[in-house]
């Protein structure tokens, strides 16, 4: 029980740290919450005018997640007995708390990003066919549409069904839920996708 806190805290930490806003300090172009959707995710960013940092944003907020995971994954199963099965319940802890962190940071007054990147980095190593999966939809859906928030809707919303598929019932059950949270903070990128007038990749 301990460890699956700690592993979430942990997770926590690693997921609240907002790389896109840090990037695009750093670099001093505009503050993506005052641009576009207001998101300080990559497709955001991406409205800045650099593609460089967007492309660091989704990098570094992937890597986030999938850090979290692998460091967990590699504490915990120095401690658990070596028939736990994959995946054990720290490193879905961690993961939920890597989501968590980036949707809810401390640092932000809780005002995060929508999560994708993040629990594409954790899904990844919870499940890589999983994540292969969700970067095939993403793709096929962001090439077809032009629209990053409705790849992502979908991504999220099958990838539950690719974990039951990998008989990870567990682990579809958690990333079901954080898909929940994903949808609910494209609320209003549903609002736009409904109206016809959702921004298209690129595009400010
Ligand atoms: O990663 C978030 C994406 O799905 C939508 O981003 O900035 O268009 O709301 P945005």
């Amino acid at each position: 029980m301990i460890l699956n806190f700690l592993a979430l805290v942990f997770g926590y930490l690693c997921g609240s740290i907002p790389f896109g806003l840090i990037l695009t300090a750093l670099a001093g172009t505009a503050d993506p919450r005052s641009i576009g959707s207001g998101n300080i995710g990559a497709t955001n960013v991406l409205r800045t005018g650099r593609k460089d940092l967007a492309a660091l944003t989704l990098f570094l907020d992937l890597a986030k997640g999938a850090a979290a995971v692998l460091i967990v994954a590699y504490l915990a199963g120095r401690r658990l007995p070596p028939e736990t099965a994959w995946p054990p319940p720290p490193v879905l802890a961690a993961a939920v708390g890597a989501f968590l962190g980036h949707v809810y940071p401390v640092w932000l007054g809780f005002r995060g990003g929508k999560g994708v990147a993040t629990f594409l980095g954790c899904l990844l190593i919870v499940a890589w066919p999983a994540g292969l999966a969700f970067i095939a939809v993403w793709l096929g859906a962001a090439i077809i549409t032009r629209l990053s928030s409705l790849a992502a809707l979908l991504a999220s919303a099958l990838s539950p069904a690719f974990l039951f598929a990998l008989d990870q019932t567990s682990s579809a059950i958690v990333f079901a839920l954080m898909a929940v949270l994903l949808w609910i903070k494209h609320g209003p990128n549903i609002a736009r996708l409904r109206a016809g007038n959702e921004t298209r990749i690129g595009k400010s």
